[in-house]
């Protein structure tokens, strides 16, 4: 990476240009400082303060729990790691179903007070009207299709969507409603890989795969899924690029032994 590369801040044009060049978009998520300042180093494009961490920080069984306080905070710290990625913080549950006024002023509250460059909305045609008045008063917006996780009791489960041929018509009708609307970017969750061809092909705004095949222009995961930390299950679209819980585990269990053996602290870590 060059030096030039490497210190450009990534901002939503840039994002929107990267389909327009066919370079594919990297992205994950971070909730807290050490993480998001490791991601930014390596070079990712963008980083999502996502509401995933209602289950995965907080440990609530779903993310419907997770509030703006909590996303404020997080976020705040977040942006405060990052130089160069793209930081869009997730828009929780209730903070702008009940009325276009709470939409419009919780994703301005991650703009104003925590740093965030944009906010990631779930759904289609409820918050086509939202994203257009959020985009107007110069708040992008990440849209989010397919396995919309704030949604999980209407579902009933984690699993695929759009595999019937009415609910990817849908999809496909709700994406490109995203893009008229303003969103400069859409996220496509756990979907058929053919399906999100025929969108990604369809729109000139990019879109972002988890759980959606390779067609998509950019990727995203959960950091601590595909680090190995989080490991109490493992969706078939993860992959692993380390055992993290494994040497987290190993590790705690020798310092619990090496403490109770006497074995830590030895001389050379004490003082005179
Ligand atoms: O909350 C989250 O982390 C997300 C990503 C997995 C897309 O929505």
């Amino acid at each position: 990476m060059s030096q030039e590369k490497e210190t450009k801040k990534v901002t939503v044009p840039e994002i929107m240009a990267y389909k327009r060049r066919g370079e594919k978009i990297s992205a994950l998520t971070a909730y807290d400082f050490l993480m998001a300042e490791m991601l930014d180093e390596a070079g990712i494009d963008l980083i999502l303060i996502g509401d995933s961490l209602s289950m995965v920080f907080a440990g609530y069984p779903n993310t419907l729990p997770i509030g703006m306080e909590e996303m404020l905070y997080h976020t705040r710290i977040v942006s405060r790691a990052v130089k160069r990625a793209l930081v869009v913080a997730d828009m929780p549950f209730l903070s702008y179903q009940p009325s276009l006024r709470d939409g419009i002023y919780n994703a301005g509250r991650f703009l104003k007070e925590a740093g965030a460059e944009a906010v990631k909305i779930e759904g289609g045609e409820p918050v086509i009207e939202l994203v257009g008045k959020l985009v107007d008063f110069g708040i992008p917006v990440l849209g989010h299709l397919g396995l919309i996780p704030q949604s999980i009791h209407k579902f009933g489960s984690y699993n695929l969507q759009g595999k019937q041929p009415e609910a990817a018509e849908k999809l496909k009708k709700e994406a490109k409603m995203l893009e008229e609307a303003g969103a400069f970017a859409i996220v496509l969750e756990k979907i058929p890989a053919g399906l999100a061809k025929e969108i990604t092909e369809s729109l000139r705004i990019p879109t972002i795969g988890i759980g959606a095949g390779p067609h998509c222009d950019g990727q995203i995961l959960v950091s601590q899924d595909m680090l190995g930390l989080f490991d109490k299950f493992k969706p078939r679209f993860v992959r692993r690029y380390a055992n993290l819980a494994d040497q987290v585990r190993k590790a705690f269990r020798a310092y619990v032994q090496d403490v109770k053996s006497q074995n830590f602290p030895q001389q050379n870590e004490s003082f005179e």
